[in-house]
């Protein structure tokens, strides 16, 4: 009889985020009831957005508390099926969080097409390649020529971003936490430039960067590059603002940049939030031209693993500390 692993949230962090936040347990294979499925979980995702959700500063995630299954969405082979829309051995995106098995309704479950490996969907294809599609192309507004600038620029987010701007023909601006990673987006995703926000001399570099300044910025962090970017934008520049993963691991989020509102008047600036889910009804659409842009060679999807449910409260603390490049994933089975 199988077992299912499940990692559980043990403690919220006070501080940072700590592996001992977390803890393994084995409990039984859950039965699927009426129009529900069992899904054998493949992979799942590993991302920032998953410590605001334990920091009670994702909306969308509800209030943070102990003894329940870490949430993250997942691709899952379906084993048994009591719905008709879904058989055995299809393989689907549903939010299984970082366990073996799960059940859900069948129609929260989506079913994923194509030959190539389904956990693209929980990077390039799935909620982080979309945010990057819908946040630049329709909080950013980039049009040709204009300089973009993107924070977090070699996470899954952000490597995404850059390269859309890229292909919108816009220049394009990189910031990490590495000069490693700061040359690979020059030289593997074509940016134009990348500074590292851990440079001493960051803000000089930051200056020379931009050039005559920034048409788009598209935070992912806040904090320090956040501030940064404002003093540097151009007239009319539009600020998208994705998350805050500066502000993420902690207790105590720093205060709000200097400069706004007085830089939003005097630059005639948009500074706009946004949530992927509020273009749920185009995801179809953003995903085809992904796809395309794969297919062409344009567009490059980093991924990066980890192997084994075990390990996901491991990456998870090395991803807040800036350890991952592009999507990272941890293969629960082999498929
Ligand atoms: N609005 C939405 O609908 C939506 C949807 C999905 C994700 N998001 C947001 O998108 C952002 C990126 O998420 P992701 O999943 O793609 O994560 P990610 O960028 O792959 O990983 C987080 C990265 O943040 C950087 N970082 C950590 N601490 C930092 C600090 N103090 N200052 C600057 N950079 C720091 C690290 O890279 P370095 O080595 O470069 O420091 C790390 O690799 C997050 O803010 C997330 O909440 C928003």
């Amino acid at each position: 009889m199988p077992e299912n692993r499940q990692v559980v949230i043990a403690s919220l962090p006070t501080g940072a985020l700590a592996e001992s936040d977390f803890e393994l347990q084995t409990v039984g294979v859950p039965e699927p009831g009426p129009g529900q499925v069992l899904c054998r979980t493949l992979a799942v995702s590993v991302s920032a957005g998953s410590r605001a959700g334990l920091q009670g500063s994702a909306s969308y995630a509800g209030a943070p508390k102990t003894g329940i299954v870490m949430s993250s969405l997942a691709v899952a082979r379906v084993e048994r099926s009591n719905d008709p829309a879904l058989s055995p051995g299809d393989v689907v995106t549903c939010g299984a969080g970082w366990q073996d098995w799960s059940v859900h309704p069948a129609q929260q479950c989506f079913r994923v097409e194509g030959s190539a490996d389904p956990a693209r969907y929980l990077g390039v294809l799935g909620t982080n390649g979309l945010t990057a599609y819908f946040g630049l192309l329709e909080v950013g507004e980039p049009k040709p020529g204009d300089t973009v600038v993107v924070s977090a620029a070699a996470g899954s987010v952000g490597h995404l971003v850059g390269q859309i701007a890229r292909i919108q023909g816009c220049r394009v601006v990189g910031v990490a936490g590495s000069d490693e990673k700061c040359q690979r987006l020059v030289a593997e995703l074509g940016f134009d430039a990348a500074v590292s926000h851990r440079s001493p001399d960051f803000r000089q570099e930051f200056k020379a960067a931009c050039g005559d300044g920034i048409d788009v910025y598209f935070d992912n962090t806040g904090g320090d590059v956040l501030g940064a970017a404002l003093f540097r934008m151009r007239n009319g520049g539009r600020i998208a603002c994705c998350g805050v993963v500066s502000q993420y691991d902690t207790s105590k989020p720093a205060p709000g940049p200097r400069g706004v509102p007085g830089l939003l008047v005097n630059k005639r600036l948009r500074m706009q939030g946004f949530l992927v889910f509020d273009w749920a009804q185009r995801y179809g659409e953003a995903r085809a031209q992904l796809e395309s842009w794969l297919d062409s060679g344009e567009l490059v999807a980093w991924q990066d693993e980890f192997e084994g449910l075990e390990s996901a409260p491991r990456a998870l603390v090395d991803l807040l500390a800036g350890g991952n490049v592009g999507t990272r994933i941890v293969r629960v089975s082999p498929g």
